[in-house]
């Protein structure tokens, strides 16, 4: 008989949450497994029991995560295929030819791409440099929002690249002023970031469901400030309101949620959701404690230039580095193969980040601290990384 070999890719030790969390708390993997054994009726397209119980567990869901978020009104928050969707409708929703917007330069391409489209459609793009720890000075977007009539400031909330946090109640205060919109990628900042939505006031807010909101892939949210019409970017059924009619309902969340809902996925995020508002406070301070110390041993080590702002300035959990002679390419490979740390080396889909910090060319290897990640996890990886570049 031969030996009982494992033939699992997972690593040891993943430091990878700025891409997606792993491993889900066990609440998030117990709701999927039951949405996909129980609830596999199609949510809001039938009477019978497991169709409604469907319905009702999506009911519970949107609830849970508009808690946590700080969410008023939970139609006000949409349930999208990823953060990215979520981007494009945000973007491409509310702006029209003619729109002038003011965007940082820290921003992924989930906003650069469709900024591009949107700018060959003849909206103004104008790109405010942040600096070189990635933060965007509020009193530069407040300038170029005063020098022209201006539909809306676009603003990550924190960075997957530097790990940043923006200020974002104060940029939407200064994009109110002069009577713009702030329209917010949040993709870094939930679960990572205590979101309160209501408090930052955003007019619409993004998130990926998959990163820090620990829940299941295939999922993202949008949240809409209430009563503020955005076009609709897809078309079709709904469950809800009148079949007959080829508009689509104006009613939230229908209105935007068109086609079969992703049942499980929503039903593990709103599991995730109520995993935070438990463990929430704890984690993030458990997380800041990691990644600090992440940060200084790196920096111990020689050789080495941690991206973003110094260890002692908050920021999400992540840690780029770049070293003075080894390749980013070369480092993330050497960790998987050597010692099964699971990091993301290259662009990271970020090239305003990675050009507004003088990383285009080479690149950076990017350490991802999450749920599940320990002390003993941090130390191995930096006695790892000293092995490897000595
Ligand atoms: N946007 C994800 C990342 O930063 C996938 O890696």
């Amino acid at each position: 008989m031969s030996a009982n070999k494992s033939t699992s890719p997972a690593p040891s030790i993943y430091l990878d949450h700025g891409a997606t969390s792993w491993p889900k708390p066990q609440p998030v993997v117990d709701a999927v497994v039951r949405a996909l054994t129980e609830l596999g009726g199609n949510p809001g397209r039938g009477a019978y029991a497991m169709a409604l119980a469907a319905s009702r567990a999506i009911y519970d869901a949107r609830r849970s995560c508009a808690q946590l978020l700080g969410v008023p009104d939970s139609r006000d928050l949409l349930f999208q295929p990823s953060c990215t969707h979520a981007c494009n409708l945000m973007l491409k929703g509310i702006l029209k030819p003619g729109d002038r917007v003011v965007v940082g330069s820290m921003e992924h391409n989930a906003i650069a791409r469709p900024l591009a489209r949107l700018a060959s459609e003849d909206v103004e793009v104008v790109v405010v440099s942040a600096d070189r720890t990635g933060f965007v000075d509020p009193g530069d977007i407040e300038r170029e929002v005063c020098a022209r009539p201006t539909r809306a400031v676009i603003c990550q909330h924190a960075s997957n690249l530097t790990g940043t946090v923006q200020p974002i109640e104060e940029m939407a205060e200064i994009a109110h002023e002069r009577g713009a919109l702030l329209l917010v990628d949040g993709a870094q900042g939930g679960g990572h970031l205590q979101v309160d939505i209501g408090a930052m006031n955003p007019d619409a807010y993004a998130l990926s469901g998959h990163k820090g909101l620990l829940g299941p892939q295939g999922i993202g949210l949008l949240y809409l400030a209430s009563g503020f019409d955005v076009q609709e970017q897809t078309e079709g059924g709904t469950g809800g309101g009148s079949s007959e009619s080829l508009e689509m309902p104006p009613e939230r969340p229908d209105r935007y949620e068109a086609g079969t809902a992703n049942t499980s996925g929503i039903v593990g995020l709103g599991a995730a959701a109520r995993f935070l508002a438990e463990e929430g406070d704890l984690q993030r301070k458990q997380e800041a404690a990691l990644a600090r110390r992440l940060h200084e041993g790196v920096l111990d080590i020689g050789g080495f230039r941690v991206l973003g702002p110094p260890p002692e300035v908050p920021r999400v959990p992540i840690v780029s580095i770049v070293h003075d002679s080894v390749e980013a390419d070369r480092i993330a490979f050497a960790l998987d193969r050597g010692y099964r740390v699971a990091v993301r080396a290259g662009l990271h889909c970020a090239p305003w980040a990675h050009e507004t910090v003088g990383t285009l060319e080479c690149g950076a290897v990017r350490l991802g601290i999450g749920w599940g990640n320990t002390t003993e996890q941090v130390d191995t990886v930096l006695a790892a990384l000293a092995e490897i570049v000595s």
